[in-house]
């Protein structure tokens, strides 16, 4: 049931991504775009679909920004296995872009995808300038310098440090990292709506965190085939992991509770929001 709506959703936010693309010149850097956004669960995609339905947005501005927010995941995975960063040449299943093409198409993909984005969150069917700007101004702190990029330098940073990152700048690495993300998708489908975002943004602060402790998990007992992707590489790298400090464990049953507190979050939308809460519980039993 869950896995089949995700599908469906991930399908949506493909054909509005494909749509996107297609008048983009056949070059390198576009073939590298779209083999980028291909392939991955689409689960920020699919938050935007569910908030937006929840709210009773239209088919066309909900597909616009969650094609907006795979857009930017996509960029942030390129960069992220680049040899600088992670230095990963696997990714869901297939060689990462530098691998397959070279270190500056990958780059220039991301970037690329990055500016797709707002492009995206500023047409016409978004639902006029008002809306425009607050999807645009929001995704643009989520990723940007306050948000995943600053996420990123910390977790690339605490490779580094000389003592290990404690639980609270541990969270707050991963809030950035991985949660600025999350918040963004969650909150798209009532900000769509010129709605009050609060609920889906209390979901949004457990799943984010939980969903990166299910992949520093993943990262130690995961398997390879299923996950797409190196794994077995945190701890060596000096990651700063909750899984890191606490142990297998501690970790699961604190990412546990974090999905108990992201479906309770959602009380105010009632059983409408069974999709979500299945979401919650499949961010940490998932093999991918
Ligand atoms: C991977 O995200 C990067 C993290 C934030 C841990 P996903 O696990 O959502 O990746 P795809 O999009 O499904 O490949
Ligand atoms: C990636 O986190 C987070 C972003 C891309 C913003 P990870 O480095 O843990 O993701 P994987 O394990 O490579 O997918
Ligand atoms: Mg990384
Ligand atoms: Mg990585
Ligand atoms: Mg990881």
């Amino acid at each position: 049931m869950f896995a089949e709506r995700l599908d469906a959703a991930g399908a949506r936010t493909q054909r509005a991504l494909s749509v996107a693309m297609a008048e983009f010149a056949e070059q390198p850097v576009t073939h590298a775009m779209r083999y980028a956004v291909a392939g991955g669960k689409g689960l920020r995609g699919f938050l935007v679909l569910e908030g937006a339905r929840l709210h009773g947005v239209a088919e066309a501005p909900a597909s616009l920004a969650a094609a907006a927010i795979e857009a930017v995941h996509a960029y942030s995975l390129i960069h992220d296995d680049l040899p600088a960063m992670d230095d990963d040449d696997l990714r869901r299943g297939q060689p990462t872009v530098h691998v397959k093409w070279d270190e500056a198409t990958a780059i220039l993909a991301g970037d690329a995808l990055q500016a797709l984005a707002f492009d995206l969150l500023s047409r016409p069917e978004i639902g006029g300038p008002e809306i425009s700007v607050a999807l645009v101004q929001s995704l643009a702190r989520a990723a940007g310098a306050d948000g995943m990029v600053l996420g990123q330098a910390l977790d690339i940073a605490a490779e580094a440090a000389e003592t290990p990152l404690d639980m609270a700048a541990i969270e707050a690495l991963q809030a950035k990292k991985t949660g600025a993300l999350f918040d963004w998708a969650a909150c798209a489908g009532p900000r769509l709506a010129g709605a009050d975002p609060s609920a889906m943004a209390g979901y949004a602060r457990a799943l984010g965190l939980a969903f990166q402790i299910a992949d520093d998990i993943l990262d130690v007992e995961g398997d390879e085939a299923a996950a797409g992707k190196r794994l077995g590489k945190d701890a060596e790298a000096g990651k700063a992991t909750v899984v890191g400090l606490l142990g297998l464990h501690e970790a699961k049953a604190y990412a546990d509770r974090l999905i108990d507190a992201a479906i309770s979050a959602l009380a105010p939308y009632g059983e409408e929001a069974e999709a979500l809460h299945e979401a919650a519980r499949f961010v940490i039993a998932r093999k991918a």
